[in-house]
């Protein structure tokens, strides 16, 4: 299925655990982008997962001279609290009737993680449940949002698709095993969570595609795979997020990196759950088409 092609995207970093030195954006942990999308159709903007807190978000917003008002539809890469632990409050700025939230089925799950945790904020033992409290199921409902969840990949305007689900069936074999230590309570039962949930953004500039991950708990190389097989697409311009290959093995790394450059990557934009040595890597690799992401960041593709 060819998914056509839009004109120009702008990615605006709303959030990113890092912002550099004497920078006047606020870094927060989790990932957050606005979408800026043209194509013949007409524009959009869409908020790309919205970090743990949103008063960060909406303070680098401001900076970006972004209306929270302008934003036409919020995407949720999957449930844990950095990626949509501020979406209550920047609903609120949002201030419309109706904004449609696309994300996973699953992305209500409750997951737990299976040793002590003792960061300061976060001691609930529901520590990766994002949509509880005040991001609850209704409460989002109330502030305008409205669900559209689905596990297929779903075509969102000329040139924008999402992934969907990243099953087993098209995962590489090292990225079958989960990439994060997490459980799933379900039916009253733990079991060790895959992360269904997880998905990502392709967009099909003129130049090739752009994939946009969270933190690519599906493995960023079946991520990559699945778009460039539901939009029959095969030239990658870049690929933009957090890979979550902090606590991957160096052989891991390595293999990662081969199998991008394999299939044709020409640009990485990462940050977030990379991680150090995997951006080192990337560094060395990819040269002047590793960027790393930074609060504040605006990346343009045409
Ligand atoms: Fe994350
Ligand atoms: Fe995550």
């Amino acid at each position: 299925m060819s998914p056509g092609e839009v004109d120009s995207l702008k990615i605006y970093t709303l959030s990113e655990d890092y912002t550099g030195y004497d920078s006047p954006f606020w870094a927060s942990f989790g990932i957050s982008f606005l979408l800026h999308i043209k194509s013949g159709e007409g524009e959009k903007k869409i908020l790309f997962d919205t970090a743990t807190d949103s008063e960060p978000v909406l303070h680098n917003m401001k900076l970006l001279e972004i209306d929270p008002h302008d934003i036409d539809l919020i995407f949720l890469s999957h449930s844990h609290f950095d990626h949509t632990g501020g979406i209550a409050g920047i609903l609120k700025e949002i201030g419309k009737d109706e904004v449609p939230i696309i994300a996973h089925p699953e992305i209500f799950n409750i997951s737990i993680m299976p040793e002590p945790y003792t960061e300061p904020y976060r001691s609930s033992i529901f520590l990766n449940q994002g949509l509880s409290g005040k991001n609850s199921k209704v409460n989002i409902e109330e502030l305008g949002g409205r669900w559209y969840l689905t596990a297929d990949p779903m075509n969102l305007m000329t040139g924008v698709m999402t992934t969907g689900e990243i099953k087993s069936g098209d995962k590489v074999d090292y990225e079958r095993v989960p990439n994060i230590d997490l459980l799933d309570l379900k039916d009253g039962k733990l079991i060790p969570s895959v992360i269904r949930d997880d998905i990502s953004l392709s967009v099909n500039t003129q130049k090739g595609l752009i994939i946009i991950t969270g933190c690519s708990h599906a493995g960023i190389v079946s991520i990559v795979k699945k778009a460039i097989k539901i939009t029959g697409i095969k030239n990658v311009e870049g690929i933009v997020g957090g890979f979550h290959l902090l606590s991957a093995k160096s052989g891991t790394i390595d293999q990662t990196i081969k199998d991008l450059k394999n299939l044709n990557v020409n640009r990485i934009y990462s940050g977030h759950c990379t991680g150090f040595e995997a951006e080192y890597k990337f560094r060395n690799i990819f040269s002047k088409d590793f960027e790393r992401l930074s609060s504040g960041k605006i990346i343009t593709f045409k």
